[in-house]
């Protein structure tokens, strides 16, 4: 076997490698000057199986990713897993409206071509851990809000993991039972891609440390919004924990709002203190 690492997640590729005592492929990433990505693939790996860990945060990653499979095809390797931790375009699961792109129909259709198996990491619309078929593409996803849990475990004195909404209560439920601690969750209404509201439920949460779990932070309004509301209800300290950290408007905006922020590696940031490395390691170790 050997594991190649899109330039999204080269840090990540390399401790998968590690721990599975893989090859880590060799791969030339370069930019034409007009910014089109350049691929050669420099590892030998005709009739091996690949496998290629590239989150698609970016539009650049999505591209250099299909870029990847491709010359895989190409150079005739036996099996290419390919693993996503965070897969862009996974909030557009469905036409919402007529006339709308189903973006993450296309994009996985993209992946689906190319891939033996497609893992993900808390996909966005899939609430578990396990084998899914969406639009007969199948997707193993994996669940790392455990990981965020135990990394809360033992630093508070007085824990409540609260979800933002209600979507994300199964995986809060999961996280307060190995915290050891209560659950509870806010109501979330959207009002646009930049603003929501958090309806002010009356959840007890006087001298707790609260922690807000959430799969992804992309504008950082949700947490924001939940954080307010939950100060202004006299908790001790307001934690957040998410599995990915798009963070589009940065990590700063939080400075004097959370007193902890933490996120896990599936897009690698200086705060990605948690890594899925160990869950990939795992899944690979059955899959090829
Ligand atoms: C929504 O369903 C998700 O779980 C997150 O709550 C949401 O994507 C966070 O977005 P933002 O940080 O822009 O509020």
């Amino acid at each position: 076997m050997i594991v190649f690492g899109g330039s999204s997640s080269l840090k990540l590729a390399e401790c998968v490698c590690k721990g599975l005592d893989a090859d880590l492929g060799l791969v030339d990433y370069r930019r034409f000057p007009d910014g089109e990505h350049y691929i050669r693939i420099l590892s030998d790996v005709e009739n091996r199986d690949c496998v290629l860990i590239q989150t698609t945060d970016t539009n650049d990653s999505l591209v250099e990713l299909l870029l990847m499979l491709d010359v895989f095809r190409d150079l005739k390797v036996r099996s290419i897993h390919t693993i996503i931790p965070y897969i862009g375009y996974s909030r557009q699961d469905k036409r919402f409206r007529v006339g709308e792109s189903f973006s993450l129909k296309t994009i996985l259709g993209l992946i689906d071509q190319f891939s033996d198996s497609i893992t993900t990491v808390n996909c966005h619309f899939l609430n578990s851990a396990g084998k899914f078929q969406f639009e007969n593409i199948w997707v193993r996803n994996l669940d790392a809000f455990p990981l965020v849990a135990e990394y809360f475990k033992d630093m508070l004195d007085n824990p409540l993991i609260i979800s933002p909404d209600k979507g994300a209560l199964e995986y809060a439920k999961k996280a307060a039972k190995i915290v050891g601690c209560e659950f509870d969750y806010l109501q979330k209404i959207r009002v646009s891609d930049h603003k929501v509201e958090i309806d002010l439920k009356k959840i007890g949460v006087e001298g707790m440390d609260v922690v807000l779990l959430d799969d992804m932070i992309s504008t950082g309004g949700t947490v924001i919004e939940a954080a307010e509301v939950i100060r202004s209800q006299n908790a001790r300290s307001v934690n957040a924990g998410c599995i990915h950290g798009v963070f589009s408007k940065g990590w700063d905006i939080f400075d004097g709002i959370l007193d902890e922020l933490v996120c896990t590696d599936t897009i690698s940031l200086d705060i990605s203190k948690i890594s899925v490395s160990k869950l990939i390691i795992d899944t690979v170790s059955v899959i090829v």
